[in-house]
């Protein structure tokens, strides 16, 4: 949704063109990426409120890993392959759900929240036979503004290392404490990056986008981080209170928002699954899994402030409604750019000077696949 008009990311911007037609269609760039990249870097899974409680978990897949994210009895938040250590089966295969322990369903091996094997029947016969050296084997897992990230990296760069250019900067929203009303999934028949591109630009918006048109014009926005792995900024609201189907705020402020920020709203990429849109009223956040090539998985989450919940107030399904419609918008017009980019005739395109933080990103992407 951003677009720059900061004279250097204008500048930066020229020249630049879209992404050969390989990196949309080629199962080869597919497969490094998921190897560079999805394998490699800190990927968003969930929100930590998403499990509150000891014994919560959810299973996150991961490249073509399945992860058992839970929360153990003192609170603390693991993940684990979803792979037994007797004979290899798939632990869990539901999404979410509530445990006092991980149960394997073949042998009934039993693992604790922090994945110590706890059961495992017949085998104190076996000679050397050792509970102890057959735990579940962890995934590396890190918190940041209370989103849960993964890497599947033997030793990632740590999270806070990784983070250290956004430190403090959101610490005001209250990202942490807040809880989704509202999660949708999205099967959208176009390559993860084309979403990417789409959502760093408004340069579509007056065509694509009427109603939020309306409440955020297309050619005001300003970017503050225009190169890296995080991009993005903030855009006026300059009619209505949000972006909402009202044009009302629909819940309590979500943090401890100053007078301006109150008529922005902030989008910014986190490199390489997350879009993260705050709101005043609300924070929304989307996780991107490539599937294939041609088609990627979104979960968009609508997330609130605690104490909305209960209060006459409230009604999010002002903002889900706003937003299941707008990125409708956006997926169409993305598997759009799917279909003509596998066109034989399609070649590389100019970027406008209203694209220069879509250029930001391919550029960054650039740095992991050859
Ligand atoms: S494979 Fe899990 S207990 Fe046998
Ligand atoms: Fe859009």
């Amino acid at each position: 949704m951003i677009t720059a008009f900061r004279k250097t990311a204008e500048t930066f911007a020229t020249g630049a063109k879209t992404l050969e037609q390989s990196y949309f269609v080629s199962p080869e760039i597919f497969a490094e990426e998921q190897e560079k990249i999805f394998s490699k870097q800190w990927v968003l899974v969930g929100h930590q409120s998403q499990i509150a409680k000891a014994g919560d978990y959810f299973v996150a897949k991961v490249a073509s890993e399945s992860l058992i994210i839970v929360r153990d009895k003192g609170g603390e938040v693991h993940g684990f392959y979803n792979v037994c250590r007797h004979r290899g089966t798939r632990l869990r295969e539901d999404r979410n759900g509530h445990l006092s322990a991980i149960q394997c369903p073949y042998h009934a091996w039993t693992y604790g929240l922090d994945g110590r094997l706890l059961g495992a029947p017949h085998m104190d016969e076996v000679p050397g036979f050792d509970k102890a050296d057959y735990p579940l084997h962890a995934v590396n897992l890190a918190s940041w503004e209370g989103f849960t990230f993964v890497s599947l990296a033997e030793s990632p760069t740590p999270l806070e290392e990784w983070f250290a250019p956004l430190a403090g900067k959101f610490s005001h929203w209250n990202l942490p404490k807040l809880c989704s009303a509202k999660r949708i999934e999205y099967d959208v028949r176009a390559n993860w990056k084309l979403i990417f591109e789409n959502y760093s630009e408004c340069y579509h918006c007056p065509g694509v986008h009427p109603a939020l048109s309306k409440l955020t014009p297309y050619d005001a926005a300003e970017n503050d981080l225009a190169t890296g792995p995080f991009l993005g900024g903030f855009m006026p609201i300059t009619k209505g209170n949000s972006l909402t189907m009202s044009g009302n705020a629909c819940a309590l402020p979500v943090g401890d928002i100053n007078a301006e920020d109150f008529h922005r709203v902030f989008y910014y990429s986190i490199f390489p699954n997350m879009l993260l849109s705050m709101h005043p009223d609300y924070v929304m956040v989307h996780q991107l899994w490539p599937r294939s090539p041609e088609r990627t998985r979104i979960l968009c989450d609508w997330f609130f402030h605690p104490g909305a919940f209960e209060r006459a107030d409230f009604h999010p399904n002002d903002a889900i409604e706003f937003w299941d419609m707008t990125n409708k918008q956006d997926w169409h017009v993305c598997e759009l750019s799917q279909q003509g980019i596998a066109s034989r005739s399609y070649q590389p395109g100019p970027y406008s000077p209203r694209e220069s933080i879509p250029a930001a990103w391919d550029r960054e992407y650039l740095r992991y696949v050859s």
